[in-house]
C-alpha cells in the first residue's frame, strides 16, 4: 500500500465517521428542537357551555315598594342580624362602624352629629325615603360608589322588603307605607 491508498483509506475511514456521526447529530438536533408532540400529559379537558343565563333584570326599586304592603317586619329582624356588627337600632343607640339607624326611615342622610361620613355619602343627593334605602341596601357600593359601608347588599327582594318593614318600625312614629 502506498502513501495514497493510505490517505484514500483513512479518508474513506473519515468520511464515513462524518456521515455516522454528522447523521446523529442532526437527528439529535431535530428531535431536541420538536421535542415529543406535547409535552407533559395531555389532560382531556370537557369543553363546558358558558352558562345560557338570561342577563339579570336590572334592579328596580318599584318591585320592592310593591312588595311592602305585605312584608314581614319579623323576617327582617332575621336579616337586620346581618347588620348588627356595624349598626344599633334602639333610640340613642350607640355608634359601632357605622351610625345608630334608629329612625332611618324619612331620615335626612349622613346627618347623624358626630359620625365620620365618606364624602360620597355626605354629597349624595336626597334622603332616606323607603326608594333610597332600597336602592342602596340591594347593593351599596353600585349605588353610592365611593361610600364606606362594607357590606355586599340583600339581592332577594323578598328579604329586602321585610328589611325595610323592620327598619320603618324603628321610631317612635313610624312613617306612612309610599302608595
Ligand atoms: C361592616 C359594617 C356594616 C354593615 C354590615 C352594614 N353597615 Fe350600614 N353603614 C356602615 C357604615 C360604615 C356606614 C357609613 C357609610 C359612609 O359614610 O360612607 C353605613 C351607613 C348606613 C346607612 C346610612 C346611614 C345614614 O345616617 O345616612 C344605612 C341606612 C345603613 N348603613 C343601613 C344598613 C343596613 C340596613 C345594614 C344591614 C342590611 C347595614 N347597613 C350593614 C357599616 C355597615
Amino acid at each position: 500500500m502506498d502513501a495514497f491508498e493510505v490517505n484514500k483509506t483513512v479518508g474513506a475511514v473519515l468520511a464515513a465517521l462524518l456521515v455516522i456521526f454528522g447523521s446523529r447529530t442532526m437527528l439529535d438536533i431535530i428531535a431536541r428542537e420538536h421535542g415529543p408532540e406535547k409535552p407533559g400529559w395531555a389532560i382531556p379537558v370537557k369543553e363546558v357551555a358558558a352558562p345560557t343565563k338570561e342577563p339579570a333584570a336590572p334592579f328596580d326599586a318599584a318591585q320592592i315598594l310593591a312588595l311592602l304592603p305585605k312584608a314581614s317586619p319579623d323576617n327582617g329582624h332575621d336579616t337586620f342580624k346581618k347588620c348588627m356588627q356595624c349598626h344599633t337600632s334602639d333610640k340613642g343607640g350607640r355608634t359601632l362602624t357605622g351610625p345608630n339607624l334608629f329612625g332611618i326611615v324619612g331620615r335626612t342622610r349622613a346627618s347623624m352629629a358626630g359620625f365620620p361620613y365618606s364624602e360620597a355619602m355626605k354629597t349624595h343627593p336626597g334622603n332616606w325615603t323607603f326608594e333610597e334605602l332600597a336602592k342602596y341596601l340591594h347593593d351599596p357600593k353600585a349605588d353610592i360608589p365611593g361610600n364606606k359601608m362594607a357590606f355586599a347588599g340583600v339581592k332577594d327582594n323578598a328579604e329586602l322588603a321585610d328589611l325595610l318593614v323592620f327598619l320603618r318600625k324603628l321610631s317612635d312614629n313610624p312613617p306612612p307605607l309610599p302608595q
